[in-house]
């Protein structure tokens, strides 16, 4: 995702995320988010996300980095509702890099994209590793309720699909086709 990143910040003159808040979901060391925010410097506001024992260590990342004015860390448990004041919302850009691994994490992952993506222009990049067969109860649920476009432009690409690892642009579907595929559910049931 990284990578990718730095590729496409070029090819758009360093314009990357001008003046967007990003959130990512699922930081961990907070490593994605923090070379985002060095990468993007005309970027809105940074915020990167875990569970509370990840916080000192990410609010040591972001120290130990110098993006303390960019970057902030905040506690949020997907599936969990978000405080109407947690720095995550309104987000424009969400990120969510190799947080697709454990199954009982698939639909509070998927509830968490939904909560964050209200804006309609919101977008979430999702990068992803296969390891197991799984994995597609996650693909399974998250095409009812978003479009997801795997991005081929990156001059990288083949390499890390080869490593079964892929990235996806994520956009929720109008709400009339989510009405729609549930109308159609409802028929195939009856
Ligand atoms: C495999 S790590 C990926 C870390 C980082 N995004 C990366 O690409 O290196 C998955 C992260 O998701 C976080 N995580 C797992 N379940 C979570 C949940 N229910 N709510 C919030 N974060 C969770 C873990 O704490 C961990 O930091």
């Amino acid at each position: 995702m990284v990578d990718y990143f730095i590729w496409k910040n070029t090819e758009l003159n360093g314009t990357l995320f001008k003046n967007q808040k990003v959130v990512e979901l699922g930081s961990g060391t907070g490593l994605v988010g923090l070379a985002v925010a060095k990468i993007c410097p005309e970027i809105k506001q940074m915020v990167i996300t875990d569970q509370l024992p990840m916080m000192s260590l990410m609010q040591e990342n972001i120290r130990l980095n110098h993006l303390n004015k960019s970057v902030t860390a905040v506690v949020l448990n997907w599936g969990e509702a978000i405080p109407h004041l947690s720095e995550a919302l309104d987000a424009d850009v969400i990120l969510a890099s190799d947080c697709i691994y454990l199954e009982v994490a698939f639909m509070p992952l998927l509830e968490t994209f939904f909560a964050l993506t209200n804006k309609p222009s919101s977008v979430i990049y999702l990068a992803y590793k296969k390891r197991r067969n799984a994995d597609k109860l996650f693909f399974q649920a998250a095409k009812k309720k978003f479009i997801l476009t795997e991005i081929t432009e990156d001059p990288k690409m083949k390499v890390y699909s080869r490593d079964k690892s892929h990235l996806y642009r994520v956009t929720r579907k109008p709400l009339d086709q989510q009405r729609m595929q549930g109308l159609q559910k409802v028929n195939s049931e009856v």
